[in-house]
């Protein structure tokens, strides 16, 4: 990505939307609702949206700014920036690579179920156990999941993202529409009403320590956060778009779907099991098993069901297509080789990743790393000690050494007010590293259970 080639979005809109394409994705649809459903509901909701408006809003602002300053992607920011910070650059690098692999997996499992409903199985879908039995074999998710990425794959070989971005946009507000039409079917269900005070009414005795890393690491990996793409935003916003209501409405509209997206499967689940702790607990599947029997008690449930999952493909999509896109300029700009060449090794190493993952419910099921299994290993390497640490490492180089005025200078060229100026300034220098430390901290000892909070 050279400077001449770099060019602009059309203006503020243009810029906020393609953001929110890549923000906007399995993590707000499939990830928000089986962690909120995990960690306790409302009182997740509640740590999420407070780490949204202050976390999420400084660390955006501060990305989004180094990218606009610069004119260039994470390792080439840093590096422009102060050359012993380059580091934090390569560091950010490595996180789409290690999210990818495990993100078409999921893909996969999604454009299966597209499939399904568009050949009329959807009672099949619906069963107990339908799910689990499903990504437990041996070939069948490895093939869905080579179709996903070979998908992403082709789109970054041939450049047409601009083409499904163009879809995608068109699909997004229906996607929202029908989520809240869904969502609100949903609630009619008998048992749904419990499900939804479980969401929406935050119960303090279940908060801890991990409600809050599970929510900082929703938070990061849904808005596309510490990973360097939106400094790589950044350098192709122009300088008269306002950058602080940009990131007001990225955020609003990223928290909007997946507020949605939970109002949609927690309460499903209440209805179906009754919000025992298993079924609350379910994991990766519990879109999967819950949509799918709501679905089925619908009328017309066949058709809005395929047209939900054909959405919800897009979305992932687009998502998947950025982080492709970034790591294979990575590997163009570093091997200095043809985007070609790049594009499919990128491909080879992701389906190598990635394989595990598909195959860690099924015949590997017994290879665990640090008591998880391959694909909640990656997750929880990416989201709950990378990002963290890329995010603490970022509000330390803003906060002490390139120091908040530069960013504040940016985000008030050509005359705009940065109105959260003193918000942003606390969170960066103070909150943002002392609680990133801190739940880092208890987040590894967790992790080797030496000692639970
Ligand atoms: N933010 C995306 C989601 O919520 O699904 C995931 C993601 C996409 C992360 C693109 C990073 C990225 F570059």
């Amino acid at each position: 990505m050279s400077n001449e080639k770099r060019s602009n979005f059309s203006g503020k809109i243009g810029f906020v939307l393609a953001a929110a394409g890549s923000a906007v994705g399995l993590g707000n649809i499939w990830r928000f609702p089986y962690l909120a459903a995990k960690y306790g509901g409302g009182i997740f909701l509640l740590v999420y949206i407070v780490l949204a408006i202050t976390f999420g809003f400084a660390l955006m602002a501060a990305e989004i700014a180094i990218g606009r300053k610069t004119g260039l992607s994470a390792i080439g920011a840093f590096k422009k920036l102060d050359k012993r910070f380059s580091f934090i650059g390569y560091l950010s690098a490595l996180v789409p690579m290690i999210i990818l692999p495990y993100y078409s997996v999921i893909g996969g499992w999604v454009t299966k179920y597209m499939m399904m409903f568009l050949s009329g199985n959807i009672n099949k879908a619906a069963t107990d156990g339908f799910f689990d039995a499903f990504i437990s074999q041996p070939i069948e998710p490895v093939i869905w999941f080579l179709i996903y990425i070979g998908l992403t794959a082709l789109v970054v070989v041939f450049g047409v993202e601009k083409g499904v971005e163009k879809v995608s946009r068109v699909m997004m507000p229906v996607l929202v529409v029908l989520s809240v039409l869904i969502a609100v079917y949903g609630l009619f269900m008998p048992g749904a009403i419990d499900g939804a005070m479980y969401y929406l009414m935050p119960d303090f005795t279940k908060f801890s320590v991990k409600t809050v890393l599970a929510a900082m690491g929703q938070l990061f990996y849904s808005m596309s956060l510490a990973m360097g793409i939106m400094i790589t935003y950044g350098s192709y916003m122009k300088k008269d778009v306002k950058l602080e209501s940009s990131v007001k409405q990225i955020e609003l509209f990223d928290t909007g779907i997946a507020f949605v997206a939970g109002l949609m499967i927690i309460p499903g689940v209440y209805a179906f099991s009754g919000g025992t702790p298993e079924a609350l607990g379910k994991g990766p599947g519990l879109m999967f098993v819950t949509l799918p029997k709501v679905f089925n008690g619908m009328v017309f449930g066949n058709f809005v069901g395929t047209a939900f999952f054909i959405m919800v493909l897009f979305a992932a999509l687009t998502s998947s297509i950025s982080l492709m896109e970034t790591v294979v300029s990575i590997v163009c700009d570093k091997l200095k080789i043809e985007r070609k060449v790049s594009c499919l090794i990128v491909f080879l190493s992701a389906v190598i990743i990635g394989l595990p993952s598909c195959l860690g419910y099924g015949i590997w099921q017994d290879v665990k790393i640090i008591g998880m299994q391959f694909l909640d290993f990656f997750d929880f390497i990416s989201n709950s000690v990378m990002m963290p640490v890329v995010a603490l490492l970022i509000s330390v180089f803003v906060g002490y050494i390139i120091k908040p005025d530069n960013i504040i200078d940016e985000v008030e060229t050509e005359g705009a007010v940065f109105k959260k100026k003193k918000l942003f300034v606390i969170v960066i220098k103070y909150i943002a590293p002392i609680c990133i430390i801190l739940i880092l901290i208890s987040s590894i000892l967790d992790a080797f259970n030496i000692f639970t909070i």
